[in-house]
């Protein structure tokens, strides 16, 4: 430990110092892909909430910026959305927080997101509540109005309202109590995204907090309709964006031609005590979804990530066993493997004093999973305790696409069907990559990339 850079993801974004989590005002201007965030500039724990900031030209370089929006007398600045006003502001929709009450303000920025100013009438949606926040924003073209999602958090309620001006707010619809309600409903997104089949849906994503399954904090959604008033599911069943520990908060560009999202790459359980030193909190790599339709799983989220295409790859040799890869960069390792009905793959990045990242597809139990519980890096109980599994059955052709950045881990499958994202903390960073097959099937391609901006 004491190097606070070991930990430092090189194409992920991380605060230069302070303490990091949601993703915020996620928006688009003038070729610049804005990146605000909760954060506390002086400590690297959760306590003075300001909005960080952060740019971005190909969403893998990342230029951070001075403070976008303080904490101020009237409270923290919680987490919120940007979108673009008159063509030409941005206008930051944010919660003011303070040990009573929590309501909507608004500021608006006239230097592409450098300064803001507070609107002189904030808070723009009060409902004389403690616990109403994270408003998402964006621009809905079929009624020609901003439209906001915004949680009633300890009630498990997701509060649809509508403006045209950002100012004055109706209320249209509410959705919830539904799904894991876990003790707070945080950060909903809803987004329309389209199908394989040529079609779109909306999808609803609601961040919970504690309660999720894999214990802490995690992120479910919910498929179905928005007609512009109300959102309707089509069925109530919930599923998880992500199968990992360590995916919250998860806001898409709210003017984005696509959806296009990024999430806070941890987890509420130990988010404040992590072992990066000075610094704290990373997001994920942006992805981009779609939505796939299967008779057993109906409608749901696919997942690629955005950007690695403008990284330098160079490829490094690998066998089966290979102790010539640089754990202190970023790694892509994707796979595709062949199995038969009863075999499992598995590849585990491993140090010199014997930690082991794990992870791999099991045909028989038509089961991926993640281990990080033999690392030696942070051994808090909840990090290291339990393994992430996602239910994949019938599969016996597997494309395994990993992304290892020093201190991060996300696992694409199966062409971004299923996700799962964890921190994971080596006490030395890996020098080797080993896989093994157990029964009958092969390794088919095995590409093992340096992604360096
Ligand atoms: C989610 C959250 C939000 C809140 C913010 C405070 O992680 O708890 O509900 O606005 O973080 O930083």
């Amino acid at each position: 430990l004491g190097d606070p850079s070991k930990y430092r993801p090189t194409i992920h974004y991380s605060p230069p110092s302070g303490f990091m989590n949601d993703p915020n005002g996620l928006v688009i201007k003038d070729h610049e892909f804005h990146l605000f965030y909760q954060y506390d500039p002086y400590a690297p724990i959760i306590g003075n909430v300001h909005w960080g900031h952060a740019v971005s030209g190909d969403l893998v370089r990342w230029v951070t910026l001075p403070v976008a929006i303080n904490e101020t007398a009237a409270g923290q600045a919680f987490s919120g959305s940007a979108v673009i006003f008159n063509n030409s502001l941005i206008a930051a929709i944010y919660t003011r927080a303070s040990e009573t009450k929590q309501a909507q303000e608004l500021a608006f920025s006239s230097d592409n997101g450098r300064t803001f100013q507070e609107y002189k009438g904030n808070p723009v949606l009060d409902r004389n509540s403690d616990s109403f926040r994270d408003p998402q924003v964006f621009w809905d073209e079929r009624t020609h109005e901003y439209k906001m999602t915004v949680v009633k958090a300890r009630k498990h309620q997701v509060l649809i309202y509508g403006s045209r001006d950002l100012v004055n707010w109706r209320e249209l619809s509410s959705f919830g109590p539904a799904g894991i309600l876990g003790i707070d409903y945080e950060c909903p997104n809803l987004m329309r995204v389209p199908t394989e089949d040529g079609h779109y849906k909306w999808v609803l994503a609601i961040s919970i907090n504690p309660g999720s399954p894999l214990g802490g904090s995690g992120t479910q959604y919910f498929v179905g309709d928005f007609d512009g008033t109300t959102f309707t599911p089509d069925y109530y069943e919930t599923k998880f964006v992500d199968f990992g520990k360590d995916f919250y908060a998860l806001q898409t560009y709210s003017n984005a031609r696509a959806p296009l999202g990024i999430a806070w790459l941890s987890n509420w359980q130990y988010a404040n005590f992590t072992p990066t030193g000075d610094w704290r909190g990373v997001m994920t790599l942006a992805r981009g979804f779609g939505l796939r339709y299967t008779e057993d799983f109906k409608y749901f989220l696919t997942q690629k990530p955005v950007g690695l295409e403008n990284l330098y790859r160079r490829e490094v040799p690998v066998g089966a066993e290979s102790c010539s890869v640089p754990g202190d960069k970023a790694l892509e390792i994707h796979a595709i493997v062949e199995l038969g009905p009863r075999s499992r793959i598995s590849f585990s990045l491993l140090s010199e004093n014997h930690e082991q990242l794990v992870w791999g597809y099991d045909a028989n139990a038509g089961q991926a999973w993640i281990d990080r519980g033999r690392t030696f890096g942070f051994s808090q109980r909840f990090f290291t305790d339990k393994m992430s599994v996602a239910v994949i059955p019938g599969t016996t052709n597997i494309d395994l696409h990993a992304i290892f950045d020093k201190s991060t881990f996300e696992l694409f499958l199966d062409d971004g069907t299923f996700v799962g994202t964890c921190l994971v903390f080596f006490e030395k960073l890996p020098n080797c990559l080993r896989y093994s097959l157990v029964g009958d099937g092969r390794v088919t391609n095995l590409t093992v990339n340096v992604l360096t901006p």
